[in-house]
C-alpha cells in the first residue's frame, strides 16, 4: 500500500521555508535556513524510531532511561543539493551515517547512471533518510531509491523541502513502500522543469554558482 505523505506543518518550519523561497535571500542566508529546516525535519521525522531501555546512574541514583535502539540511520544526501541538509541532520542524530551516490543523466538514454557510491556496509540494518531539498521530475529519486534497494537497503524515506505533484506520483507509482516527507506541495513544473513557484535552482543557490 502506498504511504501517505507526510507535510511538515510546524510553524517556524513554513516561516523559514519562506526566507528559503524568496529570491533575496542570498547564499549565506538560505544555506543556513537549509541547514535550520532539516534539523526542524529530523525531529519530525525520527519519532517513530525504535527505543530500548537501558540502566544508567544519574548524579543522584541509579535509574532505567531509553536510547535509540540498533542501527539507526544512514543519511544519503543526492548531490549536490541535498549535501546542503547533512549538517542539519547530523545536528540533531550525530550517530548518523552519510551514504553517497552520485548521478547523472545520459543525455542520450536518458537513463540515470551511477558514477558513485559510497555506503556503510550495514546499510540494509539502517533507516535510510534521502535528502535533497527538491522532489521535482522524481527521476533522480527513483535512481537513488533503486541504488539503495541494489543494496538490500529497506526501510527508505525520502526528505525535501518542496515536492511536486508529478515527482511524488513517480516515486510512488515505482516505490509505493517509500514514505515521502515534504515541507510544501507546490502546484507543479514549468518546461524547464523546475519546481513552480518553487526556490529556483537549489544547488546554485546553496553554492553560489550563479
Ligand atoms: N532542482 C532544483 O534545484 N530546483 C527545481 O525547481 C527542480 C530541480
Amino acid at each position: 500500500m502506498t504511504k501517505d505523505v507526510f507535510v511538515f506543518d510546524h510553524p517556524l518550519l513554513q516561516h523559514k521555508l519562506t526566507m528559503i523561497r524568496k529570491k533575496e535571500t542570498g547564499s549565506k542566508e538560505f544555506r543556513e535556513l537549509v541547514q535550520e529546516v532539516s534539523s526542524l525535519m529530523a525531529y519530525e521525522m525520527t519519532k517513530s524510531l525504535p527505543l530500548e531501555e537501558v540502566e544508567i546512574e544519574t548524579p543522584i541514583t541509579k535509574t532505567k532511561s531509553f536510547v535509540l535502539s540498533g542501527k539507526t540511520i544512514a543519511i544519503v544526501p543526492l548531490m549536490r543539493a541535498g549535501l546542503g541538509m547533512v549538517n542539519g541532520i547530523l545536528n540533531m542524530i550525530p550517530v548518523a551515517k552519510v551514504a553517497h551516490v552520485g548521478l547523472y543523466r545520459d543525455p542520450d538514454t536518458l537513463e540515470a547512471v551511477e558514477y558513485y557510491a559510497k555506503f556503510p556496509k550495514d546499510i540494509s540494518e539502517r533507516e535510510i533518510f534521502i535528502v535533497d531539498p527538491m522532489l521535482a521530475t522524481g527521476g533522480t529519486a527513483i535512481a537513488a531509491i533503486q541504488a539503495l534497494k541494489n543494496r538490500e537497503a529497506k526501510n527508505i524515506n525520502f526528505i525535501c523541502l518542496i515536492a511536486s505533484p508529478e515527482g511524488i506520483s513517480a516515486v510512488q507509482n515505482e516505490f509505493p513502500d517509500v514514505q515521502i516527507f515534504t515541507a510544501a506541495i507546490d502546484p507543479g513544473l514549468n518546461e524547464k522543469s523546475y519546481i513552480t513557484p518553487g526556490f529556483g535552482d537549489a544547488g546554485d543557490r546553496l553554492f553560489g554558482t550563479k
